[in-house]
């Protein structure tokens, strides 16, 4: 009787959650709100110091802050180098780089490289812990194709927070292919961090996080700024998307239904542009697009409701005004990338991962001791995501992929080139041609996980470790315990 009940009661709770979450979530609107009245802000391109051998040395303090977003009300928020967000950092493949961290935030936090291929004590994910106070210094050639990455706190149960608050930053890889697009960083080429925050009545970040989902705002940022506007002065400008939200999607357009070049996926330049008026990113993903202008017009960038969920709800995002007077840009080339599309080989390795309703990979939470999968460095293989609960997504670490198909069927044209993060609608079965990088590492595993963040911190998350081809079965499947040194990096 008793436990009769309390299904009853839980289906009821389970109704009312539902029925209150849905009607709450279609109405969830700024569209007709917004003045457009604050000049979008740009990021600053953070200067390096070259060292002797000719590495290009970083500067980057974590610390709290307070920021203006609505008129006249002071937000407390993080920032790196500055009150909220960081500055993009912009280097070319083959560049020596490092990093001076510094944590000054009062609490353990981690800055992680996502997009990066990189030495895995270098990812700055769960592992790489920095203490307050401690600064931690990272190291690593650039060696990947051009592409838009970004950086974030990736500390296991508090990356949702950590993010929401204000820390995160784009870094940007140049190489001879990106160069064929405008690249005038600030002027033609124009990073855009969206981000959904909810705001108390006094102005401050709600860290609500009452959906199924996380935190889903009902107010946009944009680089941080509210309420934008971005004055244009070339007649094609190059625009990198980044998703920088907890668990909303956006699904891009403008309002005017004018068409764009896709130029690039999360992880490098398309091989050639897509012509598209529409396109969606979950968190984590990113998408470079080419928009071309006449001289005086002006248009909203807007993100429609693409249905239930993460990707419910219309936002305005900018307002984009081009000057009377715009700089003649070529037309973009139809080469871009010279990469070829990852493929793998016939007898690939097939690994399966499951993702449930109880936001678990495999039927396991995430166990920082506990390797999930030994991969050998370099290899290529599909991996097959099958979701059996709502809405979730999957990132990659140190790896990029190719989306084979979608429930059979082929992928949508916004998301057919190198990725690191893809959207797995509910139910579906996602596969992906998946290229992991070179370097090994015994004792720093690297993380596959969903990037709805309050999902990852409950614990929707895996380990492997990249491991020299052909030692796959020596290598032990449980990080040392009692080693509390293994879990803070050597400075
Ligand atoms: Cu953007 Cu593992 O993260
Ligand atoms: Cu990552
Ligand atoms: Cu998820």
């Amino acid at each position: 009787m008793k436990s009769y009940h309390r299904l009853i009661f839980l289906l009821g709770l389970l109704l009312i959650f539902g029925v209150a979450g849905c009607s709450s979530e279609e109405t969830v609107t700024n569209v007709g709100k917004l003045e457009f009245e604050q000049a979008l802000k740009i990021p600053e391109l953070l200067e390096p110091t070259i060292e002797s051998d000719g590495t290009k040395h970083f500067t980057l303090a974590m610390k709290p802050g307070t920021t203006e977003f609505l008129p006249g009300k002071e937000t407390d928020t993080w920032g790196i180098n500055g009150s909220y967000l960081g500055p993009t950092i912009r280097v070319s493949r083959g560049d020596k780089v490092s990093f001076d961290v510094a944590n000054q935030l009062g609490e353990t936090s981690t800055l992680h490289w996502h997009g990066m291929m990189l030495p895995p004590a270098m990812d700055g994910g769960p592992h790489q812990m920095i203490e307050d106070g401690e600064t931690w210094s990272p190291h690593w050639t650039i060696d990947q194709p051009s592409a838009t990455t970004w950086y974030h706190p990736h500390l296991h149960g508090k990356t949702a927070q950590h993010v929401y608050r204000g820390l995160a930053g784009m870094f940007i890889i140049d190489d001879e292919d990106s160069e064929k697009l405008p690249s005038n960083y600030g002027v033609d080429d124009i990073p855009l961090i969206v981000q959904d925050k909810l705001f108390t009545s006094d102005g401050q970040f709600s860290e609500d996080d009452d959906t199924p989902y996380g935190t889903l705002g009902d107010e946009i940022l944009v680089n941080g700024t509210y309420d934008p506007f971005l004055e244009v002065t070339a007649s094609q400008v190059r625009f990198r998307l980044l998703n920088g939200s907890n668990a909303r999607a956006y699904n891009f357009g403008f309002t005017d239904g004018r068409s764009f070049q896709l130029v690039a996926n999360d992880a490098g330049l398309l091989n050639e542009p897509v012509t598209l008026d529409r396109f969606m990113l979950s968190p984590g993903e990113r998408a470079e697009i080419v928009v071309e202008f006449e001289p005086g017009e002006e248009t909203v960038l807007r993100s429609y409701s693409g249905g239930a969920g993460i990707q419910s709800g219309e936002f305005d995002l900018l307002k984009v005004v081009a000057a009377s007077e715009l700089t003649e840009s070529s037309p973009i080339s139809e080469q871009l990338s010279s990469v070829p599309p990852i493929e793998v080989p016939e007898d690939a390795k097939v690994r399966q991962f499951k993702l449930t309703m109880e936001n678990e990979i495999n039927d396991k939470l995430m166990d920082m001791y506990r390797i999930d999968e030994v991969v050998p460095a370099g290899a290529k293989e599909i991996w097959e995501i099958h979701n059996f609960g709502p809405e979730h997504n999957f990132h990659i670490h140190d790896a990029a992929f190719r989306v084979l198909d979608i429930n059979d069927k082929e992928p949508n044209d916004y998301e057919r080139g190198r990725k690191d993060t893809v959207f797995v609608p509910a139910g579906a079965k996602v596969r992906l041609a998946v290229e992991f990088g070179n370097h090994t590492d015994l004792n720093y595993p690297l993380m596959y996980h969903c990037h709805l963040l309050k999902h990852e911190d409950e614990g929707m998350m895996g380990q492997f470790l990249l491991v020299e081809p052909g030692t796959e079965s020596q290598v032990p499947t449980e990080l040392p315990k009692d080693d509390t040194e293994h879990q803070h990096n050597e400075h």
